[in-house]
């Protein structure tokens, strides 16, 4: 039945792929077998003679997936000056001729799923599901900024003013952005910055992350095939130092980021040191994400909530679960389900349906991982871990963990992978360990599983985080009713997904009129 649009709006999120049909799911797997041995390229706009480097699988390093050849100093500059010639020309377009453009390209998005799939898969090592959500979040983020490009874009705000005076304000892109991207959703986060910088009338030199330029170039391609021009969005390939060369160049005047959080710091200093324009920094970054679980919540739901923010994605995301405080009182018996839960995950080769948890992205995430494990059971605290199939010694697998802590204060940093901290806490103690979790500066999603609305309330208002989640997971963002992003050292905002986007890719311009 579709939704009355004065109430929700024209568009709609993509519905992604029905995986429990059998129809739409077994012709899916014979595409995704045809393509299992396909070899991709990643190739720079500009310049060629960079560095060429395979691209393996994280689950088998004995699968080459392609090829990228990385961008130069000499590309990135070419690059520059040649965004910076036609980016008037993109900005005068207007926000409904950029949308449509948008619009062309997320149509193109649904039309190679496969391909898409594919490359999820064996570049990023995720499993199908995640690979579905990837791209469903990829093609709202076109959607949705097409249709916030048409409403902020395309007619002038009417200001107030005095009898004879006409004063108009107009959003305008600011120039040449430059997107730099992380590995953990290669495709929707990479596109979604690029797909904002874009409608909001800017150039785009968008860097993906090292381990994943190879969805990253079919993205920009089919943005091209949809006829956005080649030098309004440039893929720009590379390494740290390639990121570092771009958001250093003085023809940038924009960049937006997503991923560490120093990373953002560093590209934050560098602009602060550079010539040029006063460059704007749009960073999203890392969290140190908790949930509270009280006596008052119901034990089945927080399971299943539970294992699917620590260990979907292979704890990869941002988002994900990284320490659960337990009510004292109710902590025994939730710790016993959550480990009969936990002891079921499968953990294996993404591309086998069963899989619950795939690889980590490369062997310095494996090692840095695997190190916080053995230094936390040094320091002698219980850990229950998974054995790791035989099968899994081919890739970057880490062994799903549960790691008993006495509260959050005791980790030092961001641990990005499929491992869990499980506190305790007494009644009483709520506000204390809220503003304990503040304290660790970072301020990205917090979950709640309580029935008691007085403390839903303390939490909410208490809590410096940019998503707080109540009775569910804490994974997932959908764009439109999820704007997604942090504070403090998880990121500047504005979030990504959100109706205050686009605006900080624009310029404002006044114009006052004496009729
Ligand atoms: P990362 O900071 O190592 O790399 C991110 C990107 O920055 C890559 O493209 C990399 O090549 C580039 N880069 C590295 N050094 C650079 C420099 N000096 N100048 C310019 N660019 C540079 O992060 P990652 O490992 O790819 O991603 C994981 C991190 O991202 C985690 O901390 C995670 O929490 C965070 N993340 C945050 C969000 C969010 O929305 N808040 C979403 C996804 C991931
Ligand atoms: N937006 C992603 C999530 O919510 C990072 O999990």
């Amino acid at each position: 039945i579709p939704l009355p649009a004065e109430i929700f709006g024209a568009r709609r999120n993509s519905a992604g792929v029905d995986l429990s049909d059998p129809l739409v799911r077994e012709p899916l797997l014979e595409q995704l077998a045809a393509l299992a041995s396909k070899q991709w390229t990643a190739e720079p706009a500009f310049g060629a003679g960079g560095a060429q480097i395979g691209v393996n699988s994280p689950h088998d390093f004995g699968q080459r997936v392609g090829t990228v050849t990385y961008a130069t100093a000499k590309g990135i500059a070419e690059g520059v000056e040649a965004a910076q010639a036609i980016q008037p020309g993109w900005d005068a377009l207007g926000g409904e001729k950029r949308a449509l453009l948008l619009e062309a390209a997320a149509d193109l998005f649904e039309a190679h799923t496969a391909e898409f799939l594919s490359l999820c898969q064996r570049e990023a090592g995720k499993t199908l599901v995640d690979a579905v959500l990837e791209l469903r979040e990829a093609v709202d983020f076109l959607r949705y900024y097409a249709a916030e490009a048409r409403r902020q874009f395309s007619v002038p705000l009417v200001l107030p003013g005095p009898t004879g005076e006409e004063n108009l304000l107009r959003l305008h892109g600011r120039g040449v952005f430059a997107t730099i991207a992380p590995w953990n959703f290669p495709l929707a986060i990479f596109i979604g910055m690029a797909a904002a910088g874009l409608a909001a009338g800017n150039c785009v030199l968008a860097k993906p992350a090292e381990q994943t330029p190879l969805i990253a170039a079919l993205a920009v391609k089919l943005c091209h095939k949809a006829g956005i021009p080649d030098d309004v969005l440039q893929l720009v390939p590379g390494d740290g130092a390639v990121g570092a060369a771009l958001t250093a160049h003085p023809g940038v005047c924009g960049v937006a980021f997503t991923g560490s959080t120093a990373t953002a710091q560093a590209i934050n200093r560098s602009l602060a040191g550079r010539d040029g324009p006063i460059a704007t920094l749009i960073a999203e970054t890392g969290g140190q994400n908790a949930m509270i679980v009280d006596s008052s919540a119901l034990p089945e739901q927080v399971v299943r909530d539970v294992l699917g923010s620590a260990f979907q994605s292979a704890g990869q995301r941002c988002s994900a679960l990284r320490v659960l405080y337990l009510q004292e009182d109710v902590a025994d018996s939730m710790l016993e389900m959550i480990r009969g839960g936990f002891e079921a995950l499968h953990v294996g080769d993404p591309t086998l349906l069963e899989t619950d948890v795939g690889p980590v992205i490369d062997a310095e995430a494996k090692a840095s991982l695997d190190a916080h494990v053995s230094a936390m059971r040094g320091a002698g605290h219980p850990v229950w871990q998974h054995t790791l199939p035989e099968a899994c010694a081919k890739g970057t697998f880490v062994a799903p963990a549960i790691i008993q802590i006495d509260g959050i204060a005791q980790l030092s940093k961001e641990n990005f992978g499929p491992i869990l901290h499980v506190a305790r806490f007494a009644a009483g103690e709520m506000e204390r360990m809220v503003d304990d979790i503040n304290a660790t500066g970072f301020g990205l999603t917090l979950g709640l599983h309580s029935r008691i609305a007085a403390t839903r309330r303390m939490v909410e208002a208490r809590a410096r985080v940019g998503n707080f989640y109540v009775n569910r997971n804490q994974i997932g963002a959908v764009v439109e009713s999820q704007p997604f992003g942090g504070q403090g050292l998880s990121g500047t905002g504005p979030k990504a997904g959100g109706p205050h986007y686009l605006a900080r890719f624009a310029t404002e311009r006044v114009t006052c009129v004496d009729t």
